[in-house]
């Protein structure tokens, strides 16, 4: 499977122009690179603009978030086609900083049906707060997230699925989560999706880890984690790191 880094921009940055410079710096850094899906997912302000402004094949506008429903009236909200519409291809779903605004599994399956609905890749997000050393509860929770998360999801559709394994508490910190867990929870997830949608369900949906990612340790997560990709969000703002991440991934 083609590996993927999709950069989450968050609420930065502050402007159009220094999302334009991040950008440019993004695509001379990643320019000869053929063999990674790169996706930057700007604030939803800035997606436009940048995209008129950008004419590349070397990467994809992705969306931080989208709404649940089709059409009508939801003030404030975003829907998928029209995302689709503005040049976006990816939207990320449930990540915890939304998920901590009071997001359910149930809402995130609404927003993965509509992303898939108007031929978007749906990039889901799943993590626990803390891990359970002695009974394994976050064996369970993850389990119990995914499965809410994907019951709107039909096999066929697998394919337009990236899971985001991000555990929240290696979120934002100095570290990101051992190689080891990584490459634990990739085959957990594995296993869940067997569970749920039969043993070939695995062969088209790709597992990144988020949580921390840097140059200096993406390699290690990649290789030894056996993902197919990473999402950063801190080192995505910095061209030169993101690029730099790009070009490992590229070269594993
Ligand atoms: P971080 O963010 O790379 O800054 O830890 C990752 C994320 O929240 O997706």
């Amino acid at each position: 499977m083609k590996k993927i880094v999709v950069g989450n921009w968050k609420m930065d940055p502050l402007g159009l122009k220094e999302s334009q410079k991040i950008l440019k710096g993004v695509l001379k850094g990643v320019s000869r690179i053929g063999n990674v899906d790169v996706i930057v997912c700007p604030p939803f302000l800035y997606t436009v603009p940048l995209v008129i402004k950008t004419r590349s094949k070397k990467f994809f506008f992705g969306a931080q978030d989208v709404a649940p429903f089709e059409s009508g009236s939801h003030t404030g909200e975003i829907s998928a086609s029209q995302l689709a519409d503005a040049g976006v291809s990816y939207v990320v779903i449930g990540h915890s900083e939304r998920r901590a605004l009071g997001e359910t599994s149930d809402v995130v399956s609404q927003k993965v049906e509509q992303a898939l609905a108007s031929g978007m890749t749906a990039v889901l997000c799943i993590g626990e707060g803390e891990r359970d050393e002695v009974n394994g509860k976050h064996l369970e929770f993850i389990k119990k997230e995914l499965f809410e998360s994907l019951k709107r999801t039909d096999k066929e559709e697998l394919g337009h699925i990236v899971i985001a394994y991000e555990p929240i508490w290696a979120i934002g910190k100095e570290e990101a989560m051992k190689p080891q867990q990584i490459h634990e929870m990739s085959i957990f997830i594995k296993r869940v999706l067997i569970e749920r949608y039969g043993a070939d369900a695995i062969e088209k949906v790709r597992i990144i880890y988020g949580g921390s990612v840097t140059p200096d340790n993406v390699e290690e997560i990649v290789a030894q984690g056996h993902v197919d990709g990473v999402l950063p969000g801190r080192a995505s703002r910095d061209p030169e790191q993101f690029s730099e991440i790009v070009k490992k991934v590229s070269e594993l």
